[in-house]
């Protein structure tokens, strides 16, 4: 895949860093400016670039809880929480998107999901999926078994979301109100159309920011990868048991290499990011997106991956697509069953960015209007902004004030 349009890039980079660095100090991480990356000049140690979530949340002076939960098909999550003393708090349960984990909500310092919330007095709850570096245990199959890597969304909803869920419900007694990032807010769907009965019992409403559930993918870049996931499928499966990217593996070490610390580097790096989930040069924000792209690449499976280019392609939610064979032995039909939408019966809440291109108004519009009238009780927001992307729910610049503030009044509004 390291072709030389990459090495040449790579040696444009080291030439334009050779000739403009001038004196950034090894312990400063993170600028105010882009411009200061090369005059040093209001830059400082960020150690969120590289700490993990229980230092995150102390050095921001929350308190932290660790949990421990196993799936009905054996895999360990590790579940998050920053607690409130008070009983009375509500719960909220934060569930991440594809290549990230918890972490995501925490590495804004206080513009970050999690710690708004606590500050507004809910009680927090942090979920990682199965395959991330929080939850990469199984009871009996090791991490580098093929049988370890072989699920895609459907078990991140029916077996992690709904025990994560489950937990919560059985910790607090109360109904939970889940936010769902992208593919956490697949999952969500995936569990509350399956189960929709219990999914009603135990969440309370289902905000979802940027959900990737029939993902459009038009005028995404990704689209031109479609053919070939299923010759990568193949690959990742003999080569890396089937696992995208492995924790500090060489291929992230490889990325960071090459992504990090100069700003032509960062910006080279986003701009794959943005060919496949929206350009939005306003909400890029200097001082942060070292911290955010450096968590970016957390592990997760080929197969979800190619789940997720199924929907795109045959826009329709629903089982993975193992071709007219094997889908007869599995579902007994020749093409997979469809998640059934129009059941769920918990209320949710759809947020979406103008500038996202593979969850943008299309993909929510169409994922509306398949929901029942309770399923879109609290109807779709768009966050305002002319191009907000996919990836600005998490590093964007302004991401408080258009996205977080928004979910706060909006949480405030239903409670009465
Ligand atoms: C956390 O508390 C310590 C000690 O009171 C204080 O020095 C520090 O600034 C606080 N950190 C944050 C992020 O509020
Ligand atoms: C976040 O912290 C900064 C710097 O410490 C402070 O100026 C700002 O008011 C804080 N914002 C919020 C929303 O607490
Ligand atoms: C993965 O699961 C599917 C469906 O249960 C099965 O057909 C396939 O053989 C499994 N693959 C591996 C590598 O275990
Ligand atoms: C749980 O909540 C229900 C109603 O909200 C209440 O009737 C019940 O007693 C509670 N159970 C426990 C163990 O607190
Ligand atoms: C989906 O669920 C709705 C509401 O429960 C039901 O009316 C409809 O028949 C279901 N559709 C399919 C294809 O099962």
């Amino acid at each position: 895949m390291c072709n030389q349009t990459l090495f040449c890039l790579l040696l444009i980079e080291i030439l334009i860093a050779t000739d403009l660095i001038v004196s950034l100090t090894e312990p400063n991480n993170v600028c105010k400016t882009f411009e200061g990356y090369y005059t040093n000049k209001d830059c400082y140690y960020n150690p969120d670039q590289i700490s993990e979530v229980p230092d995150i949340v102390k050095r921001n002076n929350y308190s932290l809880e660790e949990y421990e939960v196993t799936t009905t098909d054996g895999y360990i999550l590790k579940i998050f929480r920053i607690p409130n003393g008070n009983p009375q708090s509500e719960p909220i349960l934060l569930q991440h998107a594809i290549l990230a984990s918890s972490v995501n909500f925490l590495i804004i310092g206080n513009h970050s999901l999690g710690f708004i919330l606590a500050n507004e007095g809910y009680d927090v709850w942090l979920g990682n999926f199965r395959g991330t570096r929080y939850s990469n245990r199984h009871k009996y199959l090791k991490e580098t078994d093929k049988k370890y890597w072989n699920f895609s969304f459907d078990e991140l909803g029916c077996y992690d979301v709904a025990s994560t869920i489950d937990f919560i419900h059985k910790t607090t007694n109360k109904s939970t109100i889940y936010i769902g990032y992208s593919l956490g807010a697949i999952a969500g769907h995936v569990y509350s159309s399956l189960y929709p009965d219990e999914a009603a019992n135990k969440i309370k409403v289902m905000i979802s920011m940027a959900p990737a559930t029939l993902i459009e993918t038009s005028q995404s870049i990704l689209r031109f990868l479609r053919p070939i996931w299923n010759t990568l499928q193949r690959l990742v499966n003999a080569q890396n048991h089937g696992e995208l990217f492995t924790h500090n593996g060489p291929l992230i070490k490889y990325i960071r290499s090459v992504c990090f610390p100069y700003p032509h580097q960062l910006k080279m790096c986003l701009g794959f990011i943005q060919l496949a989930f929206g350009l939005n040069e306003d909400q890029i924000n200097p001082e942060t997106l070292p911290v955010t792209l450096y968590h970016d690449g957390d592990s997760t499976s080929i197969k979800t991956v190619v789940h997720l280019s199924q929907i795109a392609a045959s826009r329709k939610f629903r089982k993975f697509d193992y071709g007219e064979f094997i889908n007869l032995d599995i579902y007994k039909s020749s093409s997979p069953p469809i998640y059934n939408l129009t059941s769920i019966k918990v209320p949710n809440h759809l947020i979406y960015g103008k500038g996202d291109f593979v969850a943008g108004k299309k993909a929510v519009s169409d994922l509306y209007h398949e929901l029942s009238k309770i399923g879109r009780r609290y109807g779709v927001y768009a966050v305002k902004h002319p191009s907000f992307a996919h990836t600005d729910f998490i590093i964007g610049k302004d991401v408080k004030m258009l996205v977080y503030d928004h979910i706060v009044e909006f949480l405030k509004k239903i409670r009465n």
